[in-house]
């Protein structure tokens, strides 16, 4: 079976500098691909160009290719722009770090997911427009929805706001979601909640997943596959557990040995702090 997303040699270039240097990856239909590297190696930069989101300054060229629902593949940098609309947040829904910029503080919660709703499906009756909103927010785990969904963004905790824009970008049953750095702005115990409920819903929904972190213990945890980004190129791909137990490349060693776990002596200096003489 063909891959629902493929992505072939892709470059972008930011005023000439390349950010990312012909970068391949797959994610087949169900599976999550966990994309992990320290920061300013190219994670967003690529995730925002399947979108294409990024500044029309920015030069990209490759491949990336993705399979819609009746079999067809089409080729996503070249799609005009119009088409490319009814992908996003469609076919592809996007969730990033801070759930405020996603949110507008005015609305309430319940009518934000709904115009999500609506913006693929103008011409849904308001009461089934409800109901898919009710039941949107039963499915992330909000409490209360009846009474919620007519609060505002800044009465939920930060966690909570993540759930509602995970929500919002599953409304419209998009077949990938990309995630960056999902659960990076959250508390540790907050982050443990979000990761299970993104598992949770892959697990029921067959949810397709780019899951993007600086964080290597975060993406072994949801990930079934982890390709490892450094300076703009992918130097390792592997299942987790490979990428995990044998590394290939010392810079996945390094991503590895600078996350602390629960037998991390406490007396000695994490690997990060070493390496930057802190
Ligand atoms: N809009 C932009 N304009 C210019 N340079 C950018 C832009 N976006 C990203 N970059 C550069 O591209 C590189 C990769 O950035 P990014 O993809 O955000 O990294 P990551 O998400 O892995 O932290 C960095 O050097 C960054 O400065
Ligand atoms: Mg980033």
């Amino acid at each position: 079976m063909s891959p629902l997303l493929s992505v072939r040699d892709l470059r972008i270039a930011f005023s000439g500098q390349e950010a990312v240097r012909g970068v391949s990856f797959e994610v087949a239909a169900g599976e999550t691909l966990g994309l992990v590297g320290e920061s300013g190696s190219g994670k967003s930069a690529t995730s925002l160009a399947l979108l294409r989101l990024l500044p029309a300054s920015a030069a990209v060229s490759g491949s990336m290719r993705f399979a819609r629902a009746d079999g067809v593949t089409e080729e996503l940098l070249s799609l005009p722009e119009k088409a490319m609309r009814r992908y996003r947040g469609q076919a592809i829904a996007m969730i990033f770090q801070e759930p405020m910029t996603a949110l507008n503080p005015v609305m309430t919660v319940g009518r934000q997911i709904g115009e999500a709703l609506l913006a693929h499906a103008p011409r849904m009756p308001r009461r089934e427009v409800r109901e898919r909103v009710l039941a949107a927010m039963r499915e992330v785990a909000l409490p209360d929805p009846e009474r919620r969904m007519e609060d505002y963004p800044h009465q939920f905790s930060g966690g909570q706001r993540q759930r509602i824009v995970i929500a919002m970008a599953l409304i419209n049953k998009p077949r990938l979601l990309i995630a960056d750095e999902p659960t990076t702005a959250l508390d540790v115990t907050v982050q443990a909640q979000i990761l299970e409920l993104l598992k949770d819903l892959k697990r029921e929904h067959g949810l397709s997943m780019l899951f993007i972190s600086h964080d290597l213990a975060v993406v072994a945890q949801v990930a079934d596959r982890v390709a490892v980004m450094r300076d703009g190129e992918i130097v390792e791909q592997g299942s987790v557990a490979q990428v995990l137990t044998r590394p290939q490349h010392a810079y996945t060693s390094n991503l590895l040995a600078s996350a602390p776990t629960m037998t991390t002596p406490r007396d000695r200096p994490l690997a990060t702090m070493v390496r930057s003489g802190v």
